[in-house]
């Protein structure tokens, strides 16, 4: 018999509850033993739960169990999460967390705690919900020498982005309608503004090149500047609108991790993920490129992933498969956005003829030196995929201004 607890009834925690029950036997055949949902942390009562005979408002219940071997933090925020998950690995109690915000803030301390005490530390759901990309990447790709990795991995803003394209939704509705599916955050701003998108992109982002990579050092913004005029001249100009989360290893060895709405081409898998749904790019020197995509966020598509991960420590218990990265004491490793070059999407604040735009743009990227070769044009925006660094963006901006072409609005290019 294979015992384990999990800490927290919100959301997730009682998604992970119910789905335990409901594919039990399947659960229990993958982990090769009975297993026995012992205890359901919660300081909130549930007297009407099903379940109310497993809730304890102690950790010290569970950690006194000696036949508990996992514990699933469920609760979110970095405490108590944090003292509560460093307690079980204290006590060599493997320990499985959909909890972002603390991996991203602790995982190197965790991680350390767990290889001390022969335990795993697995985080699965913290990164794009179902879709399976922290033991992949940590395991089936190991061999790689990987160069970057793309994300849609805030399920929220990408919902609001594509029902502000196909149901001219404003963004107050849309995040309305995200947050009573439940895929928001309990404060919206850590969805809309990218934080939740850079937690993740840190995970990945450690996770791929073995150094801890904290949040404070992740240049970051949100798509609250994002209007309906962009996202109908981003459609026009065969692309979309998504908050893409990055990372690359610049030629110098440092890696830029970056959390912006991006213009994201056609060409790309990723311009047509919609809704709820994550994807993840990983670029590697073997793979060449690999796709990862499913649904981000939402109580059953985490719980799955938490659930794997339950399983995967209770089948091996004290054999230590974690993943493993170091804090280096520096983030002098990590470059500012200042690093980056990519191409341009250029919305204007006024409509004109779409040859002069085209015509006005050719013009500001021939002065800077700048091919114009792959521009395209509309009546108020422009796609310039060629790459320029950030002195040449200002500079090819200043010159259009000059000639009567003042941006409303401009976003970075992802690669087609
Ligand atoms: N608020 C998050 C999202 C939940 O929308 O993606 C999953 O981490």
């Amino acid at each position: 018999m294979k015992k384990f607890a999990v800490l927290g009834f919100g959301t997730v925690g009682s998604g992970v509850v119910e789905l335990f029950y409901r594919n039990r036997a399947k659960i229990e055949e993958k982990a090769g033993a009975p297993m026995e949902l012992a205890y359901i942390l919660d300081l909130r009562d549930f007297p009407d739960s099903p379940y109310a005979e497993k809730f304890t408002k102690s950790l010290d219940t569970i950690l006194a169990d000696k036949d508990i071997t996992v514990v699933a933090e469920c609760m979110g925020g970095v405490e108590p999460a944090f003292s509560y998950l460093m307690r079980c690995l204290q006590n060599d109690i493997s320990v499985v967390t959909s909890n972002k915000e603390l991996i991203a803030a602790k995982g190197a301390e965790l991680l350390a705690e767990a290889k001390a005490h022969s335990c795993n530390c697995f985080f699965e759901a913290s990164v794009g919900g179902a879709i399976p990309i922290i033991r992949p990447l940590h395991r089936c790709l190991a061999a790689n020498d990987f160069s970057a990795i793309y994300g849609i991995l805030n399920g929220t803003t990408n919902y609001i982005l594509n029902k502000m394209l196909t149901d001219g939704m404003t963004f107050a509705d849309a995040l309305a309608k995200a947050q009573k599916h439940g895929y928001a955050e309990r404060e919206p701003s850590a969805d809309v503004d990218g934080h939740d998108a850079c937690r993740k992109i840190c995970i990945l982002a450690s996770l791929a090149f073995g150094k801890h990579v904290y949040p404070e050092s992740v240049y970051t913004k949100g798509i609250r500047e994002i209007s309906l005029e962009d996202a109908a001249a981003a459609d026009a100009l065969d692309g979309a609108v998504k908050l893409i989360a990055s990372v690359t290893r610049l030629a110098d060895g440092r890696i830029l991790p970056a959390v912006m709405p991006m213009f994201v081409p056609h060409e790309n898998l990723m311009s047509r993920v919609d809704g709820v749904f994550n994807c993840v790019e990983v670029c590697g020197d073997a793979i060449d490129r690999a796709y990862f995509t499913g649904r981000g966020a939402g109580k059953f598509p985490t719980a799955s992933a938490v659930m794997g991960d339950v399983i995967e420590a209770s089948k091996h218990h004290k054999t230590v498969f974690s993943q493993y990265w170091t804090d280096a004491g520096t983030q002098d490793f990590v470059a500012g956005i200042d690093a980056l070059e990519s191409g341009m999407f250029i919305r204007f604040s006024e409509d004109a003829d779409a040859e002069q735009v085209f015509t006005a743009v050719s013009e500001a990227l021939q002065a800077n030196g700048i091919s114009d070769d792959t521009l395209s044009a509309t009546t108020n925006a422009c796609v310039i995929p060629e790459k320029m660094n950030r002195t040449t963006q200002d500079a090819v901006l200043k010159a259009l201004a000059d000639k009567g072409f003042a941006a409303a609005h401009w976003m970075p290019v992802m690669d087609a």
